[in-house]
């Protein structure tokens, strides 16, 4: 197998992961689990998202959020955002990354973002065009790329089309959404082979959710055909909340201890991961998803 020897992996639970939390944690906490994913290794992490309130309550401490967290050097710190309001939000922060999202089917996008895919261009057009002048990287995503909860299947040329919008508008790099966790290893297999001839590899990164726990056979997938970025949500944690089944981003612990034992360099501390993991669980009324908080639960109730 032909395996990239380093994985960048993108740490979305503070923004993706939080977002679907009914129960608000207070502000404090987010900052205080955004500076322990900090001093973990990962070099990525994005922390919230400038969006109407009304529409996700849990991130309304956006600015709040993204000021007083302690930045590593290391690390870059993005924020969603997704319109010029947002972006003034998120550029009062300093945030290093902006981050921009549309879906490739019309009905997500709409439910979404309150837009049709047309309307949506001008708007991103714009935030970019911004957000460059303001020397900050964009990353944009392209959400439903594997298949959408209102419409189903979405076609490759779709998620090409509208992925080529994105790229002509200036953005460094794309992620590729599986919004509801519907993907497979062949369909990724598919939709990649498309993508790769279409844009650099070194450009684009995997955003897969885990509804139906095919996540990580997806990331192997997508290794193989030597893609080295993939977004994920410490302990499974996560979900789009105008996306019916979309619970559940895949979870950094797990992905990470495959890479690790895999021999695919990360730099991030599984110990350090776990110790944020177990911090945040405190504020979360469930049991974190991911295998690896299973383990540590039982491991924890076996040792009382
Ligand atoms: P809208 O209602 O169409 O906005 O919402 P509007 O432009 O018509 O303005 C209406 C009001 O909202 C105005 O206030 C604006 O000022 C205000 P009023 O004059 O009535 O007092 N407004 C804002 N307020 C705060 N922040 C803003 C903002 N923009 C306008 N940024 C909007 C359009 C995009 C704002 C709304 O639909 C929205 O916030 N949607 C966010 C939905 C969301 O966050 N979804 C989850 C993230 S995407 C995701 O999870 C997928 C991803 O993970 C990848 C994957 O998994 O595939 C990224
Ligand atoms: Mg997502």
């Amino acid at each position: 197998m032909n395996l990239p020897k380093q994985v960048t992996i993108k740490e979305v639970g503070p923004r993706d992961g939080l977002q679907n939390e009914k129960a608000i944690i207070p502000t404090e906490n987010k900052i205080e689990w955004i500076n322990l994913l900090s001093q973990s290794g990962l070099s990525y992490i994005e922390v919230t998202s400038f969006v109407h309130p009304k529409w996700i309550p849990q991130l309304a401490d956006a600015i709040e959020v993204a000021k007083e967290i302690n930045r590593a050097k290391d690390v870059t710190y993005a924020a969603l955002v997704p319109n010029m309001k947002g972006l003034q939000g998120a550029l009062a922060t300093n945030v290093d990354e902006i981050s921009v999202f549309m879906s490739a089917s019309e009905a997500h996008n709409k439910k979404n973002i309150n837009k049709t895919i047309k309307e949506t261009y001008p708007v991103l057009e714009a935030v970019i065009g911004e957000a460059k002048k303001n020397d900050k990287s964009v990353r944009g995503y392209v959400s439903t790329a594997f298949g959408c909860p209102y419409e189903g299947e979405i076609s490759v040329e779709q998620v090409v089309s509208v992925s080529r919008q994105l790229f002509d508008f200036g953005i460094d790099e794309l992620s590729l959404g599986d919004t509801i966790g519907v993907a497979d290893p062949l369909q990724v297999k598919e939709v990649l082979t498309v993508l790769k001839d279409t844009f650099p590899t070194k450009k684009m990164a995997l955003h897969f959710h885990d509804t139906r726990g095919t996540a990580l056979a997806n990331c192997l997938m997508a290794l193989q055909m030597g893609f080295d970025t993939f977004d994920s949500s410490l302990g499974g944690l996560g979900g789009c909340p105008y996306a019916k089944g979309a619970s559940g981003n895949l979870a950094t612990d797990d992905l990470l201890y495959m890479l690790d034992r895999m021999g695919i360099k990360t730099n991030i501390n599984q110990t350090k991961l776990q110790e944020a993991a177990q911090y945040i669980q405190q504020f979360i009324p469930k049991p974190l998803p991911s295998h690896q908080m299973q383990i540590c639960s039982q491991e924890g109730s076996a040792t009382r």
